[in-house]
Order: C-alpha cells, then structure tokens, then sequence
C-alpha cells in the first residue's frame, strides 16, 4: 500500500512488489492434497524452489538495487539497467531449474535434463548480481558515510554468489546429486547460501534504515564492524567444515558402503571445528542485536537531533 499510494513507481519498486506478489501466491501449490507422495513432491518444490531460487532474486534484487542507489550514489538509470538483466536471468534459469528438485522422485526422466541444464545456468544470476554491487560501488562517489549499510550490502552480494551461485552448482548437476543428496554437502551450500541471500540482505537493510529512523548515526561503529567480520568469519568456516565433512561422508557412506552412524563417529572431528567456527558466528549476531537494542528505541533525545 506504501509503494501504490507513493507517487514515484520506480522499477526497483516494481520489481520489488512483484517478488512479494509471487511469494504470496506460490504458497498455494503446497497447500493442494494428494495422495500420491510424488505429485505432492512434484507441487511442493514450486513453493521451495520457486521461492528461494525465483522470487527471492526479485526481492534481494529490488532491496540491493535500492540499497545501491543510496549508498553509491550512481544514478537510478544505471542501477536499474542492471536490475532487468538479474531479473531476465533469474528466470530464465531458475523456474525450470525446478527440476534439479525431480531427478530421482519417480518423475519423467525428461528432468534429469532439463534441471541439470537450468539449474547450471542459475549462478548467473547472481554472478550478475555480485558483479552488479560490485560495479556500482566502485563507480559511485561513495559520498554516503553509512559504511556499515554498505559492508552489509555488498557482503550480501557477494557471499550469496559464492554459497548459493557456486556451492550450489557444485552438486546440481544430476550425476553429481545421485550421490550428494541429503549429505552434508548440501547443508555446506545451504548454510552460506540462506546467510548471503537471506540474513545478509536484512541486516544490511536494517543497517541502513536504523540511523534515518532513530536519527542516531550509527554508520562505522566498533561493535558494528566486529559483528560483520566475527559473523561472516565464522559462516565461512562452518561452510569448510560441513563441505569436508560432507565430501568424506559421501565417499565413506556412499561409495565405500559403510553403515550411517559409523561414518558419523568417524567424522566427529569436523563437528567439533563446526561448533567452534558456530561460536564466532554467534558471538557476531549477538553483537549485532546487542547494537540494535541498545541504539534501535527512537527516543526524544534522537528525535531531537534529526
Ligand atoms: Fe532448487
């Protein structure tokens, strides 16, 4: 209601809008009944895959482009340029990239094809996107002294290019997948991707929005920069952990045939450098909330100063 009732109907804003729009209505596939396992399988990855690997791009993309503008400093025009491209590829790529969720679900066999092809394509995307964030801030005049936005932003960029882009090619392809499916490997890319493509795009919108709301400026804070390094630091280390646990796991489980609790306890060591790595990870997100209960209540003092 806020973008119909605003006057200036950017493509940002369009392309924005139209991400929320399909979330809400790709929710509704999930809801159908069916008593076979496989077509409810079949409909309820058009909610799954269709949200996070279609819209989601349409709603990082609107967020990113319009972070962008304000924080670089180029023009709309240009941004927005490369807005369409992301948009033309995400979809090129990733609705019948879908079938990477088909391959072995008692499906036609015609989307070992199709997903292989389209989901290959799908780190495109946000290749473009990281290339985009990218491009842009080295362009701009980087006038905009809210350093952390920026961090956060760019961060967003380009960790969800390298977890969901390249860790997910990784195991997309059909022959691949016949042996990574449901192993550690696919938490290895889950992991980073759901962190660059999901958490970082919010903080760096909250980051951005905090000190215009509260009228504090929070823009390079100490505790701030802590929390993006200690934070991303630590995903990065729990995504090396899960990606080596999880290519021995295949190889001992799968290929050597050896039982799953076996393969478990022989893989502890990895668990033990994922906890400590999830520690620094945590020790970053509390600092972040710690900033943002400390500084998030408008008070009259802040108000005051705006
Ligand atoms: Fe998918």
């Amino acid at each position: 209601m806020t973008l119909y009732k605003g006057k200036r109907r950017t493509t940002t804003a369009l392309v924005l809008s139209m991400g929320l729009f399909f979330a809400a209505l790709l929710y509704l596939p999930g809801m159908l009944p069916f008593d076979s396992q496989v077509t409810d399988s079949f409909f309820r990855w058009w909610v799954v895959h269709l949200w996070v690997e279609g819209v989601w791009e349409l709603i990082m993309g609107g967020i990113l482009s319009f972070l962008l503008i304000k924080l670089t400093g180029v023009d709309r025009e240009v941004i927005e340029k490369w807005l369409y491209v992301i948009v033309g590829l995400t979809f090129l790529s990733g609705v019948l990239g879908t079938g990477h969720h088909y391959y072995y679900i008692g499906v036609n066999k015609i989307w070992l094809i199709v997903g292989g092809i389209f989901s290959a394509l799908e780190p495109l995307a946000f290749l473009a996107m990281a290339l985009f964030a990218v491009n842009m801030y080295r362009k701009g005049e980087k006038k905009h002294p809210n350093k952390l936005a920026l961090y956060w932003t760019l961060g967003a960029a380009i960790v969800s290019f390298v977890g969901a882009g390249l860790l997910g090619f990784a195991h997309t392809l059909p022959q691949t997948n016949l042996y990574t499916h449901g192993t550690l490997v696919t938490a290895m890319h889950g992991h980073l991707a759901f962190w660059g493509a999901y958490a970082m795009i919010v903080l760096a919108i909250i980051s951005y929005a905090m000190p215009n709301m509260t009228g504090r400026k929070l823009y390079d804070t100490g505790r701030g920069r802590m929390a993006f390094w200690f934070s991303n630091v630590g995903m990065v280390g729990m995504t090396v952990a899960f990606g080596v646990a999880g290519v021995a796991q295949v190889y001992m489980e799968r290929i050597m045939k050896i039982e799953f609790m076996k393969v478990q306890e022989m893989m502890e060591i990895h668990f033990y450098i994922l906890i400590i790595c999830a520690t620094l990870f945590t020790t970053g997100i509390l600092m972040y909330i710690a900033d943002f209960i400390k500084h998030g209540q408008p008070t009259d003092e802040a108000l005051i100063k705006e």
